[in-house]
């Protein structure tokens, strides 16, 4: 059985996790858009991830006999200045999750939940991916800086990604 507190952190993470999926959905608006249609797709994909991540916190809710509540959720961004802005926004929006599982990890250690424990080491390892894909992104989009020639190589790279 699931302690409250956890129960309540978990709950809170799922929101985290479907703002996450709503964020990096406005951002594949916002790329559609502008015309970047490969950074529209891998940020759609991101955002297919985050509800999957929301949903692997909402079975193991359920799994330990807990209750699942979902809460209201905040409207993301949509007017973003350009493609760097944009993975800044993400890259730092991952750091901010990062900290939300460690914190959530420390609460499992702090009520004795090892089944939570387990889990959450995968989401400790896929936070590592997460702040290193869109941090690469941002370093590449850098060197681009202002010759479309390369935002469109990058564009075209991206479009290959997994998913959707
Ligand atoms: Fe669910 Fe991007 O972390």
């Amino acid at each position: 059985m699931i302690s409250k507190v956890v129960q309540d952190a978990m709950n809170e993470q799922i929101n985290k996790e479907l703002y996450s999926a709503y964020l990096y959905l406005s951002m594949s608006a916002y790329f559609t858009g502008a015309n970047l249609s490969g950074f529209a797709h891998w940020m759609r994909v991101q955002g297919k991830e985050e509800q999957e991540h929301a949903m692997k916190f909402y079975d193991f809710i359920h799994d330990r006999g807990g209750e699942v509540t979902l809460k209201a959720l905040a409207q993301p961004p949509a007017d973003f200045k350009s493609a760097v802005a944009v993975f800044q926004e993400a890259f730092a929006h991952e750091q901010r999750v990062t900290a939300s599982i460690h914190q959530l990890y420390e609460t499992a250690v702090r009520e004795k939940d090892y089944p939570a424990q387990v889990m959450l080491q995968w989401f400790i390892n896929e936070q590592v991916e997460e702040e290193k894909n869109a941090g690469e992104i941002v370093a590449r989009l850098k060197m681009v800086g202002d010759h479309p020639g390369a935002l469109f190589a990058l564009d075209h790279e991206l479009a290959a990604r997994a998913g959707e």
